[in-house]
């Protein structure tokens, strides 16, 4: 029996990829999001609040490398490494800020892909192959915690499971087990060294659909959603790291920046997240397109059940409301009337054969607290061929009937900024930023400051365009509990 326990938008697969370590901690992500409340089932809302731990016992800062482009005709995602077990074996796994678990392929896996058509050799993790995995049975802690109590018919030994379903019809079902994580510990400018914690993490058993046989397979995905299961809550929990993460998109140069740690270079201004949500809510106020302020019925961006603005890396594209969706496309393409659009697979593109950055307006979501975020045309088109650009932006109303009033804005907006997640103080915030060059954060422990450096973990592989676009298309995330 499967209860559905969060629903999620799921757009483009986006894969922060973070290669060699530095000495912050480093993690792969891969981005999914929860609209949360499914049908029926557990009551998991209390599972994703924040837990407002601000102990003061912390700690080092991480640099997770990462690989990956987010273009829509690239891989469209950004992945990272990370070393499990003892002795420890290298994962790639996908970065996403809208999910709460980690897990990797597991070796008693039915359908795991052993090839990754992104170039990056797989690992299939056994338990049994390290001296420090465990099992997680369903009486303990971690198990009551993750599902608010325990679970039905849960015996002395049984294992603790969890299953995770994509509307795309993909899954990964497993069980959890408890093992050594290696990560990269930020130990002076550009200089990491590996740290060990102990992490509770999926052992995916079973998967369907694309996650067993997609070219872009990875080992799995590395959730850095605000629930205590994250890897991040762990950590933190451990008194090995604050719970502030940071990351910077590099759509020029692919890969870019992904650390853990307190940033104090740049500086950005923030917006407070909204607590008690699964996800990074934030309130958006209004939209501006070339300097004059859209004209949308004010309850368009309240926040409320399968309503309000997520921000969340690991989804392409933006999501917008049908209503919101059509105002801005109007007021993009407002001075060239003479332009047709035409409708490729979904996308909105058309022939241009000058400058973008030139002949379109920049447009300004702002937030709450007076934070702006400036989305340029080549950040809000993507080039697919010669002179042919298509609009990052999509008819929320299309994709999902559960996501079709929220605003989910997407790595295409968020790249070539750097984003910080402060979940210590419950804020958000980014700034412009060049992700090919590098940021500075605080080592709680000493009170230095260091250099965290762009990475791309290369992989020499290209993405293909018409393969990559089943992918971009939002899906709905069921993550179900069996038992
Ligand atoms: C779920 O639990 C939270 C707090 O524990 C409560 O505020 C909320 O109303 C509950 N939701 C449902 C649907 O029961
Ligand atoms: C999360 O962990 C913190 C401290 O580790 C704890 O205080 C809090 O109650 C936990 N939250 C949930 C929902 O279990
Ligand atoms: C990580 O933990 C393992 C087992 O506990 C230990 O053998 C190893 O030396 C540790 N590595 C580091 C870098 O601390
Ligand atoms: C751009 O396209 C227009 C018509 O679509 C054409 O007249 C013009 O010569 C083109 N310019 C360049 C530089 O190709
Ligand atoms: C971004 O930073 C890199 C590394 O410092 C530098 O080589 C590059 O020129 C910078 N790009 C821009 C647009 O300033
Ligand atoms: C990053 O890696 C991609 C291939 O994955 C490569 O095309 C690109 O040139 C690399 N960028 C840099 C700055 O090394």
């Amino acid at each position: 029996m499967a209860t559905p326990l969060f629903l999620a938008l799921s757009a483009a697969l986006l894969l922060l990829s973070v290669p060699g370590a530095a000495a912050t901690g480093v993690f792969q992500v891969r981005r999914k999001f929860a609209t949360g409340g499914g049908g029926g089932g557990a009551n998991i809302s209390h599972l994703r609040a924040h837990d407002g731990n601000r102990h003061g016992r912390l700690l080092g800062a991480v640099d997770l490398a990462l690989g990956g482009l987010g273009l829509p005709t690239d891989s469209g995602l950004y992945y990272t490494e990370i070393m499990l077990g003892t002795p420890p074996k290298r994962y790639y796994v996908q970065v996403d800020t809208g999910s709460d678990i980690l897990w990797v392929n597991c070796i008693s896996c039915d359908r795991c892909p052993r090839k990754s058509g992104l170039g990056l050799d797989l690992t299939l993790y056994d338990p049994k192959g390290s001296s420090s995995g465990a099992t997680v049975a369903c009486d303990q802690p971690f198990c009551a915690a993750t599902y608010g109590g325990k679970l039905p018919g849960c015996t002395a030994n049984l294992p603790c499971e969890y299953s995770v379903m994509y509307g795309d019809g993909s899954s990964t079902t497993g069980f959890f087990v408890t093992d050594a994580l290696e990560y990269d510990q930020v130990s002076g400018n550009g200089q990491t060294q590996p740290t060990n914690g102990s992490v509770t993490f999926g052992c995916g058993a079973s998967q369907g659909g694309d996650l067993g046989t997609s070219n872009q397979a990875l080992d799995g995905i590395l959730g850095f959603g605000q629930a205590n299961t994250s890897m991040l809550s762990q950590l933190a929990a451990a008194g090995k790291v604050k719970k502030i993460f940071s990351h910077c998109l590099d759509t020029i140069n692919g890969g870019g920046i992904f650390a853990i740690g307190d940033v104090v270079q740049p500086k950005v201004k923030t917006t407070p997240l909204i607590r008690h949500m699964p996800h990074y809510n934030v309130n958006l106020k209004s939209i501006d397109v070339d300097g004059t302020t859209l004209q949308l019925p004010a309850h368009v961006f309240e926040t409320g059940e399968k309503k309000g603005t997520i921000v969340d890396s690991g989804t392409t594209l933006t999501y917008l409301p049908e209503i919101v969706f059509k105002s801005v496309m109007l007021a993009i393409f407002k001075k060239h009337q003479d332009i047709t659009l035409h409708n490729i697979q979904d996308f909105w593109c058309f022939q241009y054969n000058e400058s973008v950055d030139d002949g379109f307006p920049t447009i300004t979501f702002h937030f709450e607290g007076d934070l702006p975020l400036h989305v340029y045309p080549h950040e809000y088109f993507f080039e697919n061929g010669k002179d042919l650009y298509c609009v990052g932006f999509q008819n929320g109303g299309l994709q999902s009937k559960d996501g079709k009033d929220m605003v989910l804005l997407g790595d295409l907006v968020l790249s070539n900024k750097l984003v910080v997640y402060d979940l210590e103080n419950e804020v958000i915030g980014w700034t412009d930023y060049n992700c090919s060059s590098s940021i500075k954060v605080k080592d709680d422990k000493t009170g230095a400051t260091y250099t965290v450096n762009s990475h791309n973990i290369s992989s020499g592989w290209r993405f293909h365009w018409h393969k990559s676009l089943v992918l971009l298309l939002v899906t709905m995330l069921c993550i179900c509990v069996i038992f």
